[in-house]
């Protein structure tokens, strides 16, 4: 690897090896998602919290003050909507020279193992860390799973290990059963999703878990900003990441 892409990288998990992403690319498909329709009010008060911002191009430019000193991950894979049948169907969506002009300090593609459009979308992920290491701009692939897949250690094993295999810099996945496993057999840092909104204290479990079995952080979304204090669950979030805090410990902050 070299230094610029190292640097970028170091940006986003920090020097005790952890990070806490906040997601806020789900727009892409979502369209206006609860708890996102008005960006910016819902970033803006996360940000001092966040290790990185996790966003398409068309919220960064609208939504986010060019002075935030915060590093972004920059989703460049889409071409979908939710009321699309298939929606394994994504292509790369933005240029290399549009992620280096928005300074951006990783790029984020989706990979649909076992989808329809499986090929696509894992050559997508070849061409992008192709261009990616030319100019020094890690790579996070994220292991998008069918609503007809199990989240289990076998399949989610195959998505983690097949994107670092095709030079993912960093992978995002699901939590599951034997995670450790998952972990284990995947050469780059993982990091998990949140997925859909549950009670905080099982979302600060989910965390605690995955920390204990290996992750490097969390690229959380609905279960920060769709939580009824996201300030107090994001410092929650950050308390077990990077304080090593217990569920219970951490949890307090949310009540
Ligand atoms: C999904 O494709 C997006 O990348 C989301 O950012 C991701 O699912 C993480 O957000 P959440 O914690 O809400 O699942």
């Amino acid at each position: 690897m070299d230094w610029g892409l190292e640097n970028r990288l170091a940006r986003i998990i920090r020097k005790d090896g952890r990070t806490v992403m906040l997601a806020v690319d789900h727009g892409y498909f979502l369209g206006p998602t609860s708890g996102l329709e008005v960006a910016g009010k819902t970033i803006e008060p996360l940000l001092p919290h966040a290790d990185s911002l996790m966003l398409t191009r068309g919220v960064l430019r609208t939504s986010v003050a060019p002075d935030t000193d915060i590093p972004i991950i920059l989703r460049v894979s889409g071409g979908n909507s939710i009321l699309d049948k298939e929606l394994s169907n994504e292509e790369i969506t933005v240029g290399i020279e549009e992620a280096i002009r928005l300074n951006v300090s990783a790029m984020a593609l989706s990979i649909y193992v076992g989808g329809e459009y499986e090929h696509q979308t894992l050559i997508n992920l070849s061409k992008l860390v192709d261009e990616g290491e030319k100019y020094g701009i890690p790579v996070l692939a994220v292991t998008a799973v069918g609503k007809e897949m199990a989240r289990d250690t076998k399949y989610l094993g195959l998505c983690c290990r097949i994107a670092a295999e095709l030079g993912a810099h960093f992978v995002k996945t699901y939590y599951c059963e034997e995670f450790e496993k998952v972990v284990e057999s995947c050469p780059v840092p993982i990091v998990i999703a949140g997925g859909k909104k549950i009670p905080e204290k099982d979302a600060l479990q989910l965390a605690y878990n995955a920390i204990q079995r290996g992750a490097v952080g969390v690229d959380m979304g609905r279960n920060i900003f769709q939580s009824k204090n996201p300030v107090a669950m994001i410092q929650a979030v950050r308390a077990v990441v990077h304080k090593n805090k217990s569920v219970e410990e951490a949890y307090e902050l949310c009540l």
